[in-house]
């Protein structure tokens, strides 16, 4: 009687979809058509999730059916079609409060890998949106984010021709910036909170569905809900405190929100809320939300960049407003204090650059005007202001004052003391930023001339100062590399490159050869016993997930020729013939010939190991133990052991 061993391919339980914990949302679950559902489906917008593998996709729902969004490698689309592995995510939402009417829905996107372009869709089977695209990069080191002013569609008094503009500065920007991988909002997206032909004309670039916004609060955005239901952010604070009424419930947008991206955090507060004469909790509560999710999470990154609406450094219409003055005595110390780095604002529709401020003075007084290479110092932060990216409103630089708050630079006396760089040509324009190792490089790019798409110089709003020569689309209005503060102490740093993400197998020892149990001997005429030993099987486990494995086996009914008998008379004792990998023997199982029981023929145990094991190599074996009852027939039987190998 033989027993023979047959290799069998590993079989894996958790089928990795490609978005890790895909399956327990039901990777291919669809809810089933619908005829209803004939939901129309707009205003779709990719934004930002709490990191660099999620996303959250916001849209507007004429119809209040479940809906999802729904995801796959586009590798993996075939003419079109979603494959059976895509995976879906839930959306919620409400009734619109905006005088819109409709749904809104959002989702969240979670567990993205790195460098891999994929599509989506929103709504529900039978009746889903176009497909969409985005791709995520490197999920370490360097990236590039863009930063925009005041898109505020509708300012200029003809929303097509703030579209317009809007859209070329998307086109110009990411067509010059292709691997951005952020979209950062500086607040008003549109002139008329809840007037939904703006937000459609905001919306109607696709590069709002291919890379995510950071969506900042305005003044203008935050007289209704559309803000909130256009704009999904992740991790948001909607206490009270963080409203400018103090009343979440109530008609406008707010709320606080951080959220990391790779080695920067970004905090985006509602500066709308900057005294609490009308309800809200005001600077006082964005500083103690600042200095809370710096404590919590600033030691989780390498940056720290804050971003609001109203700039408290600027050099137009709003540079002397008393709000701003406000929020110029109650930020900065704290922003110093808390090692911000740099500051991102819009409001002012003028491009300034600021000195590094410390405690609200200017941090190094030898800072030169325009100096393109900065070095932050202990509580130095930069703070700049984008101009107009749509073209629908420019303010012009204003003088400064003799009041303390809004003096001359005494090194430039025609700009403001804080500023080192203020810039207004009445063109459309956007702020770079380069992450990198040690430093961050801001500029500030023209995506315009005076040539339309201009909306506010097209209208007669204003004249235009740009000189097309030397001052064309794509040149460089500002450009510094500001280098962050290392206190006394040497900082050190080493990249460690992506590992090997390794890989679990098995593999029968040796050559496989017949297991041979010889001739079985009989026992007292009640029946026949033989013994002997699996081929040795090693596992290997190279994984970095360090996830578990087990090894198991039975086997199937011995035969020869017509004749037969069960593989439950089949018993084993599994040990580690060479330890690794985590490996830790199953319990012996009788045959069934001692037991009544099932023996090997249902699948048993030979070894596995526990979540977080070593990695490494092990060598399995097993004692075969096998007693048939002596009524069975001679002969010379054979069956076949077959392995199974389970990993997640
Ligand atoms: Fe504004």
């Amino acid at each position: 009687m033989r027993t023979s061993l047959v290799r069998r391919r590993m079989v894996a339980t958790a089928t990795a979809a490609f978005l890790g914990l895909g399956v327990a949302l039901g990777s291919g679950l669809a809810s089933p058509a619908s005829a209803a559902d004939t939901a129309a489906l707009s205003g779709i917008i990719l934004g930002v999730g709490a990191n660099e593998s999620q996303r959250i996709v916001t849209w507007y729902s004429s119809a209040d059916n479940a809906q999802q969004v729904q995801v796959a490698p586009t590798a993996e689309i075939a003419n079109g079609e979603f494959p059976a592995t895509a995976v879906t995510f839930a959306a919620t939402g409400a009734a619109n409060i905006a005088t819109s009417g409709g749904f809104n829905r959002h989702a969240t996107v979670t567990g993205l890998k790195e460098h891999t372009a994929y599509s989506y869709r929103v709504g529900s089977e039978g009746n889903w949106s176009p497909a969409y695209a985005f791709k995520t990069q490197d999920f370490e080191g360097d990236y590039d984010f863009l930063f925009y002013g005041d898109p505020q569609i509708g300012s200029s008094g003809n929303v097509a021709k703030d579209q317009a503009g809007w859209q070329d500065t998307m086109n110009v920007s990411l067509a010059a910036n292709p691997d951005a991988e952020l979209l950062v909002s500086g607040g008003d997206q549109v002139e008329t909170a809840n007037t939904e032909s703006q937000w459609d004309a905001f919306l109607a670039p696709d590069q709002l569905r291919q890379t995510p916004w950071v969506a900042t609060i305005g003044n203008h955005d935050v007289g209704g809900k559309a803000y909130e239901q256009h704009l999904y952010t992740p991790n948001t604070d909607r206490s009270n405190a963080y409203y400018s009424n103090g009343n979440a419930a109530g008609a406008q947008s707010g709320g606080d929100y951080w959220f990391i991206y790779k080695d920067t955090l970004f905090i985006d507060l509602n500066s709308n809320s900057y005294t609490t004469t009308s309800g809200g909790g005001g600077d006082a509560a964005h500083v103690a939300y600042v200095t809370d999710v710096v404590k919590q999470h600033g030691g989780e990154a390498k940056w720290t960049v804050l971003v609001y609406h109203h700039s408290i450094y600027s050099a137009a219409a709003h540079a002397k407003d008393s709000d701003n003055k406000v929020r110029r005595t109650d930020f900065p110390t704290a922003f110093s204090n808390l090692g911000v780095d740099l500051v991102l604002q819009g409001h002012d529709h003028v491009y300034t650059r600021s000195y590094e401020i410390k405690n609200g003075v200017k941090a190094n007084s030898d800072e030169k005007p325009g100096q393109d290479e900065v070095f932050a110092g202990p509580g130095g932060v930069i703070y700049v202001t984008a101009n107009s990216a749509s073209g629908s409103k420019y303010y012009d630089i204003t003088t400064p004052d003799a009041s303390g708050t809004n003096g001359p630079d005494p090194l430039n006396p025609g700009s403001y003391w804080y500023n080192s760089v203020q810039n207004q040509e009445h063109v459309r324009s956007y702020v770079k930023v380069q992450v990198r190792n040690d430093k961050l490089v801001i500029q500030n790019l023209r995506s315009g001339t005076c040539a339309a798409p201009n909306a506010a110089v097209e209208v007669g709003n204003v004249g235009c100062t740009n000189t097309a020569d030397g001052q064309p689309v794509g040149s460089v209005v500002d450009k510094v590399t500001v280098h962050p503060y290392h206190a006394d102490g040497q900082d050190i740093q080493v990249n460690v490159p992506t590992a090997a993400p390794g890989e679990f197998g098995w593999t029968i020892d040796g050559n496989n050869g017949l297991v041979d149990l010889g001739t079985a001997a009989e026992h007292n005429g009640d029946y026949f016993a033989a013994t002997g030993k699996i081929n040795p099987i090693a596992v290997s486990d190279s994984r970095r997930s360090l996830a578990p494995w087990s090894i198991s086996a039975s086997v199937g009914d011995f035969k020869d020729a017509s004749k037969t008998f069960s593989g439950a008379y089949l018993g084993w004792s599994p040990y580690v013939l060479t330890a690794g990998a985590g490996a830790q023997a199953s319990g012996a199982v009788p045959s069934a010939y001692d037991d009544h029981g099932q023996g090997l023929s249902v699948s048993r145990g030979l070894a596995w190991a526990n979540q977080g094991h070593a990695r490494g190599t092990a060598k399995l074996g097993a004692d075969l133990d096998l007693k048939i009852p002596g009524e069975v027939d001679k002969g010379s039987y054979r069956a076949t052991l077959t392995i199974t190998a389970l990993s997640s």
